[in-house]
C-alpha cells in the first residue's frame, strides 16, 4: 500500500487538479470513521459531503452490492431492470412522487428536472414558457444547465456564456419572487436548506407562500433535495418538515448508500412528458447502484432510525449554541437534523486543518462557515469529542 506522500504525489501527477485536496489519502472506512494511509484514524463529520449517511461501508449495503455483483452488473435501459423497478416503487412509497428517472449524480438529476419542466410546458401548448427562477447562493451542480441554475458568481467564472432562461432572486424573499415572475416562468428551483451556500434555512412561511403562488400561476416547484434528502435533516426528505409537497424532486448523494446514483421524481401528470426518446442515461438505474440504494433505503426507513438521528442532531445543535456562548469567534449557528454549521467572524480554513491533526474531518464553506454533515449514526461521545476539540482550538485563536 502507498504512503500518504506517495498517494499525494501520484494524484498530483495524474489527476486533474480541480479540487483543493487536504494532504492525506483515505484508504479505509468503517461506521463513523476513516483511516489514512499511515493508519491514522479520523472521525468523519464530512461523510463524503452528505453521501455516507449510514456511515462507511454499511454491512447491509456492502452485502447487497456483493450479491448483486455476482448476478448482474449492467444491462441497458432498453430492458426492464428488477432492482431499478423495485427502487422506484420504494421511493414512490416513501415520497409524494409516482415515478422516477434515474441517473448517476446530482447535477444530472437537476438537468433532468430542468428538461422535464420545459418539456411539460411544451407538451401543454406553452413552448415559450421556459424561464426558471433560482435563489442567490444556491448550488445545483457543475454541468452547463445546473451551473447556469446555480446563482453563485464564483461558480460561473470562465464558463460563460451560461444557458439562457435562468433568473436569480434573493432566498426567503417573496416580494422578489413576485417581482420576477413573468408569463415565461415555468419553474422555481430551490434547495429547502441551502447546503454549499452556507446551510441557510428557508423559512416555513416562505416555502408555504411559494407553494401557494406556484399553484395559482401553474408554475412547477422543484425541490433540490440532493443534500437534504435521505434523513439528513431528521426526516427522509426536508419537504416533510414544511408540510408542503414540490412537483418535482431531485435526489443523489446519500441515495446510493455510498454508490453513485441520482434520481428525479415527479407525479404521473408531469413525468409523463418524459416520453420515449426525450431523455436518457446509459448507466442510469443500473442494477448494482439500485441494489445498493434499496439496501440503504431499507435501513433509513427502519422504525426509529430517523427519530434517533434527529435527536442526535438536536443534541449537537444545543452543544453548538453553548459553544457560541463561550466564543465570540462564532457569529451564528445554523441548521437542522445533522446538517449543521457555525459561521465564524474570520476564515475557517485553519480550524479544519487543526481538527484534522486531532483526528476529526470537518468542512469549511463560503470561507468562514464550518459545516458538519456526519453519518446519521454519529454518537454523542463523538460529538462531545468534536466540541471539546473546537473549544481548545477557539480558546487558542481568541488569545
Ligand atoms: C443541493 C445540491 N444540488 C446538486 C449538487 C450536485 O451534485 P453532484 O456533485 O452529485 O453532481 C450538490 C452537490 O454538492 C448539492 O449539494
Amino acid at each position: 500500500m502507498k504512503s500518504n506522500q506517495e498517494l499525494i504525489k501520484l494524484t498530483n501527477k495524474h489527476v486533474a487538479q480541480n479540487y483543493g485536496r487536504y494532504p492525506i489519502g483515505l484508504v479505509r472506512g468503517k461506521g463513523t470513521s476513516v483511516w489514512d494511509a499511515s493508519g491514522k484514524k479520523y472521525i468523519d463529520f464530512v461523510a463524503g459531503l452528505a453521501v455516507d449517511n449510514l456511515g462507511h461501508c454499511p454491512p447491509t449495503v456492502v452485502n447487497a452490492i456483493r450479491k448483486q455483483a455476482g448476478k448482474l452488473l449492467h444491462v441497458s435501459n432498453l430492458y426492464h431492470i428488477e432492482p431499478q423497478s423495485q427502487l422506484a416503487a420504494e421511493l414512490a412509497r416513501v415520497s409524494f412522487a409516482d415515478k422516477f428517472f434515474f441517473c448517476n449524480s446530482g447535477t444530472e438529476a437537476n438537468e433532468a428536472a430542468i428538461k422535464l419542466a420545459r418539456r411539460w410546458f411544451y407538451d401543454n401548448g406553452q413552448p415559450k414558457r421556459h424561464e426558471i427562477i433560482t435563489m442567490n447562493d444556491s448550488f445545483h451542480g457543475r454541468t452547463m444547465a445546473s451551473l447556469s441554475a446555480t446563482a453563485q458568481k464564483k461558480i460561473h467564472i470562465g464558463f460563460k456564456p451560461l444557458l439562457p432562461g435562468f433568473k436569480y432572486i434573493p432566498f426567503n424573499d417573496i416580494a422578489a419572487l413576485k417581482k420576477n415572475l413573468t408569463k415565461k416562468t415555468c419553474a422555481v428551483l430551490i434547495e429547502p436548506i441551502q447546503g454549499e451556500g452556507g446551510v441557510n434555512l428557508a423559512q416555513e412561511t416562505y416555502l408555504k407562500t411559494l407553494r401557494k403562488i406556484c399553484n395559482e400561476k401553474g408554475i412547477l416547484l422543484i425541490f433540490d433535495e440532493i443534500q437534504t434528502g435521505f434523513g439528513r435533516t431528521g426526516r427522509l426528505f426536508a419537504y416533510e418538515r414544511y408540510k408542503i409537497k414540490p412537483d418535482i424532486i431531485t435526489l443523489a448523494k446519500a441515495l446510493g448508500g455510498g454508490i453513485a446514483i441520482g434520481a428525479m421524481g415527479s407525479t404521473n401528470k408531469i413525468i409523463k412528458s418524459f416520453a420515449p426518446g426525450t431523455h436518457g442515461a446509459t448507466f442510469g438505474g443500473n442494477p448494482l447502484a439500485c441494489a445498493a440504494s434499496l439496501a440503504s433505503l431499507k435501513t433509513l426507513t427502519k422504525k426509529g432510525f430517523l427519530k434517533k438521528s434527529s435527536t442526535t442532531g438536536d443534541y449537537f445543535l444545543k452543544k453548538l449554541y453553548r459553544l457560541k456562548d463561550d466564543f465570540s469567534i462564532i457569529r451564528e449557528v445554523r441548521g437542522v437534523g445533522l446538517m449543521l454549521a457555525i459561521e465564524l467572524n474570520q476564515p475557517g480554513a485553519e480550524v479544519v486543518t487543526k481538527c484534522m491533526k486531532e483526528g476529526l474531518l470537518i468542512n469549511c464553506i463560503q470561507q468562514n462557515t464550518i459545516r458538519f454533515l456526519p453519518p446519521l449514526i454519529i454518537t454523542r461521545k463523538e460529538i462531545n469529542f468534536l466540541i471539546r476539540t473546537l473549544s481548545k482550538i477557539f480558546t487558542k485563536m481568541e488569545q
